[in-house]
């Protein structure tokens, strides 16, 4: 969930660093940090706090140097200080190591080298990584030491570590269960948690595989197995440009990515499904798996391959180890726009027989390792906390395997209609901005839609939420609906309508303030506040029109309540641990 970047090349490492770290910021944004060495000496900044405001106060890029290693923290060990905040040195503060992930042994690992006499200064599991290193150094070189300390690590890492003791400007890397990619430019080269950013240096990657160690220079790379040996990685490049992780004149990553989302949805429709169905036609039974945002369109394909007739099934991957044995005849599909959700990719490991298929934005993402066969979202990079044009993304491709491209042609223009309700839905934002709940309801296909805009909206603006199928209000909810509290009705004119008006009907009856997403007069009429949907529209195409208005209302409420929607508190784009 942390950030990395390092850099070795002719060019200022502090300011490489730095704006990486910008770009990364959404991995983990409760400290900051870089190391630079310049004339065989380590400088190290770093304190709490996000990186515009530690990299300005700290004066990250007065610092010299043509190599260096930074880091964007999401806490898991030890509490948010400057302690605590990556790098972390050794005792000789000669080696200097960024680490994201989790090493479960560091307390016997710790024990063991403070009883060697290694001091440290923080709490976190990291610093272990670095006084191991330290320790082996004494009586090897670097490379076979810094083989030696990963080998001893047990749990999840992405590190990059180097040494003023090394006689070359070289970083060295490790990878197991959290993401790190090379970037390969011309006389310089990167490593980060993410391609976006590397982008402005490089489009060619190489993915490290699990267990991969790995020496950059400014020169090239080599990699190495878990076993030492040198191994040669597949080079990938991308067509990302550099805009596109660039806020473009939005104030926000979000409201960027929400209005992306009429260019990306025909990126996506393109997708090729072909090998995708073929797999999906051979199995009786489906399950998917996937977290968050990506389990409602999960939870999307499962109800459409249902209404077909299939044996489909979403999971919430944490839980899916816990509840299933699949067999040969099961087909897994893994749904994670990151493909780096450790969830997501330990739910895949516990299906060891099953054919998989993976539908990730992120080539050369772990996802893409663990299955047989992958469909890309082409989305771009998202780099908003809150997924929004991954999740229409998702959507797109869920529907392409279910009905083909022929019928959705329409959708780019509908993304369209409904991003023009945006004045409308900041009017309503504005009387929603004080509540205290907020209940979403839905029926039928719509009910993932009511699930995920319910979750954006409690991401971002704090808010406590609830979504329910609308029959379920009476079995429990209703007991919550009291004079003034929103109930957001996903209303539309279809085969759910009926049997959902009733479900508003009984929420108003007790006060309840209902605002509606439809194209029905009389529901209109119904509704204290109500966004429309243009009529005419094929119900098939009806997610899609919910969705968005209600990403927006999620993003004008978070804005009106002064959060920043691009950076709730306590989460990370990407979550690699689990
Ligand atoms: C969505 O707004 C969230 N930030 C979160 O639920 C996310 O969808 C989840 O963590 C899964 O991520 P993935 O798609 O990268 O696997």
């Amino acid at each position: 969930m942390c950030g990395i970047i390092g850099y070795v090349g002719p060019g200022k490492a502090s300011q490489i660093l730095t704006d990486g770290l910008k770009m990364l910021e959404y991995r983990g944004y409760d400290s900051v940090g870089i190391a630079v060495l310049k004339d065989g000496k380590l400088e190290v900044r770093k304190d709490k706090g996000m990186v515009e405001e530690v990299s300005s106060a700290l004066a990250f890029t007065t610092m010299g140097g043509n190599v260096g290693v930074g880091h964007s923290r999401w806490a898991t060990h030890g509490v948010v200080c400057k302690e605590n905040a990556h790098p972390h040195t050794d005792c000789t503060k000669n080696i200097a190591l960024v680490h994201n992930g989790v090493v479960e042994n560091f307390s016997k690992l710790k024990s063991e080298l403070s009883a060697a006499g290694h001091k440290f200064s923080s709490d976190t599991d990291s610093e272990v990584v670095v006084h191991l290193v330290e320790e082996y150094s004494k009586t090897q070189p670097p490379l076979k030491a810094f083989m030696r300390a990963i080998g001893r690590l047990e749990g999840s890492y992405a590190i990059a570590l180097m040494s003023a003791a090394d006689s070359e400007e070289r970083l060295f890397l490790a990878r197991r269960n959290s993401p790190l990619v090379i970037g390969v430019g011309k006389g310089e080269m990167l490593c980060a948690s993410d391609i976006p950013a590397m982008l402005k240096y490089t489009k060619t990657f190489v993915a490290l595989e699990e267990g991969d160690m790995a020496i950059l220079s400014r020169h090239g790379y080599k990699v190495y197995s878990s076993d030492g040996s040198e191994v040669s990685r597949k080079q990938i490049t991308v067509d990302w440009g550099v805009e596109m992780a660039q806020k473009g004149g939005y104030p926000h990553f979000m409201l960027k990515e929400i209005n992306d989302q009429k260019h990306f949805i025909s990126e996506s429709l393109a997708s090729d499904v072909t090998g995708a169905r073929k797999l999906m036609d051979k199995y009786d039974r489906i399950d998917i798996i996937a977290a968050g945002t990506s389990y409602h369109a999960g939870l999307m394909l499962a109800c459409l391959l249902q209404q077909q007739g299939r044996n489909a099934q979403a999971f919430i991957a944490s839980d899916y180890p816990f509840i299933t044995s699949p067999k040969e005849k099961t087909l897994v599909i893994g749904i994670s726009q990151s493909g780096e959700t450790a969830d997501v990719l330990q739910a895949l490991r516990h299906a060891p027989k099953s054919p998989k298929l993976a539908i990730t934005n992120t080539v050369g993402s772990s996802i893409t390792r663990l299955v047989d066969h992958t469909v890309f979202l082409n989305s771009g990079p998202e780099v908003g906390v809150a997924a929004t044009k991954t999740f229409t993304s998702q959507l797109a491709i869920v529907y392409k395997l279910i009905y083909g491209k022929e019928k959705l042609g329409g959708l780019p223009a509908l993304i369209e209609k409904m991003l023009a309700s945006e004045n409308h839905v900041k009017a309503i934002a504005q009387k929603l901005a004080s509540k205290e709940n907020v209940f979403f309801i839905a029926r039928g296909r719509n009910v993932p839609i009511a699930y995920e805009a319910s979750l954006k909206f409690k991401e971002i603006t704090y808010i406590h939420s609830e979504a329910y199928p609308g029959g379920e209000l009476k079995h429990g909810t209703l007991s919550l609906i009291t004079e003034g509290v929103p109930v957001i009705a996903l209303a539309p004119k279809d085969d759910t309508l009926q049997k959902l008006f009733g479900n508003i009907r009984e929420a108003k009856a007790r006060g309840g303030l209902i605002v509606s997403v439809t194209d029905d007069d009389e529901v209109r009429k119904e509704s204290a506040m109500s966004i429309p949907i243009p009529s005419g529209l094929d119900p098939i195409l009806y997610p899609f029109a919910l969705i968005v208005p209600l990403q927006l209302l999620a993003y004008h409420v978070s804005v009106l309540k002064g959060i920043n929607p691009d950076r709730p508190r306590n989460l990370a784009k990407s979550v690699t641990v689990e």
